[in-house]
């Protein structure tokens, strides 16, 4: 049996004739930048965000980005956010010019863990950028605490958890601002790249609108130096096809969790710790076992996908050698990198696949054990 870590075709197939029909639609109207489909689709995000304005962009590193320029962090700027992330969340904080500054994660959570949030602040600090990973908000309310204490903004890194809620809150709507990726494999994903921004702050709004045009206002006239951050229709069309389905969809990642989560209790398989004041999306459910790379080895033997998400931490990268840091300085993140791994989760999973993963899973852990 094969069980991929995703399987877009799947879900493509149980909707194929609406997104079909919705791209043909915007090639009919030749309407192939902006128009009514990118309009439509920021104003169900804001619904589904409980945010008042959204803005379409071309992926959610631009959505980042797009943010950071709007905040006008640049040079001599400090940036504070966690090491254990997609390269993207620090890559645009480089862009800007603005130094990243890391804090260690949270290791049942794998978020930024707000209690050392404060130690890092200095003069320089502008903003704070939680990520919430693998489909779970990070403690929001002690990042805001001390965001509102120094007056820094908040970036909200939503690219892995579109609807996911702190305390009732949903994400992307308790910072400055919240940052969301379509990629593909992203509980909304379109049919290439794209993103979104949310927001409750109007004049914010307007900046990450005009920014996202080459900070022009009107056309040909630039008030800031921006870039081309925008949303295609044709991927604005598909996700608009796919936003009825979210729920259901993340729905059935939660129940595959939960059968996951069941089998695997009281064995070596530390399973995701989701905290009591979170509904997780799942946008990856991540295990945490000590000799991760043989049960890898053995998963592909069987024909089972899984992800090592991710495999080095961000001070460790060569690009960021300039910053400083060296081995051992987040050994939360440090040690996360070498234990977790993804294994499906995505919705069309049947119990026949799940049960295959499990017993090959256990029965690896088992010989393993034998052979220590
Ligand atoms: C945590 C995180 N931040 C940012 C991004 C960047 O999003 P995109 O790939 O749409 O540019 C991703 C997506 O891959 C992500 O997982």
């Amino acid at each position: 049996m094969q069980v991929p870590l995703l399987d877009l075709k799947a879900q493509y197939t149980t909707i194929k004739d609406e997104i079909l029909a919705a791209v043909s639609g915007v090639l009919e109207s030749q309407r192939c930048i902006g128009g009514p489909k990118v309009t439509e689709l920021e104003e169900k995000v804001t619904a589904i965000s409980d945010c008042k304005f959204a803005v379409g962009v071309s992926s959610g590193t631009d959505a980042i980005l797009n943010s950071l320029m709007s905040l006008d962090i640049g040079n001599g700027d400090e940036v504070i956010t966690t090491p254990f992330t997609f390269f993207a969340t620090v890559g645009c904080i480089a862009r800007t010019g603005a130094k990243p500054v890391f804090v260690d994660i949270d290791p049942k959570t794998y978020n930024i863990n707000p209690d050392f949030i404060e130690e890092a602040i200095t003069k320089r600090t502008k903003a704070i950028m939680p990520v919430h990973l693998f489909g779970q908000i990070a403690d929001m309310d002690p990042i805001m605490d001390v965001a509102n204490k120094y007056n820094l903004a908040v970036i909200e890194d939503v690219a892995q958890s579109i609807t996911s809620t702190y305390k009732g809150r949903k994400a992307g709507s308790i910072g400055t601002v919240g940052c969301f990726s379509f990629f593909p494999s992203k509980n909304l994903g379109a049919a290439g790249d794209g993103g979104m921004i949310v927001t409750n702050d109007e004049d914010l709004y307007y900046r990450l609108k005009i920014m996202r045009n080459h900070g022009a206002n009107p056309k040909y006239y630039h008030k800031f130096v921006g870039g081309n951050f925008r949303l295609d229709p044709i991927q604005a069309a598909v996700l608009l096809v796919k936003l009825p389905h979210l729920e259901d969809w993340s729905q059935a990642r939660r129940h595959n969790a939960a059968f996951y989560d069941e089998k695997f209790a009281g064995t070596l398989v530390k399973t995701p710790y989701i905290s009591p004041d979170c509904v997780s999306i799942y946008n990856q459910y991540v295990i945490r076992i000590p000799k991760r790379d043989e049960l890898v080895a053995h998963l592909k033997e069987k024909g089972i996908g899984c992800a090592i998400y991710y495999p080095r931490p961000m001070h460790l990268q060569e690009c960021f050698g300039y910053l400083g840091y060296k081995k051992g300085d987040f050994p939360e993140a440090e040690k996360a990198a070498e234990e977790v791994l993804a294994i499906p989760i995505y919705p069309e999973l049947t119990e026949e696949m799940k049960n295959y993963l499990v017993d090959s899973v256990l029965c690896q852990l088992s010989n393993g054990q034998q052979r220590t």
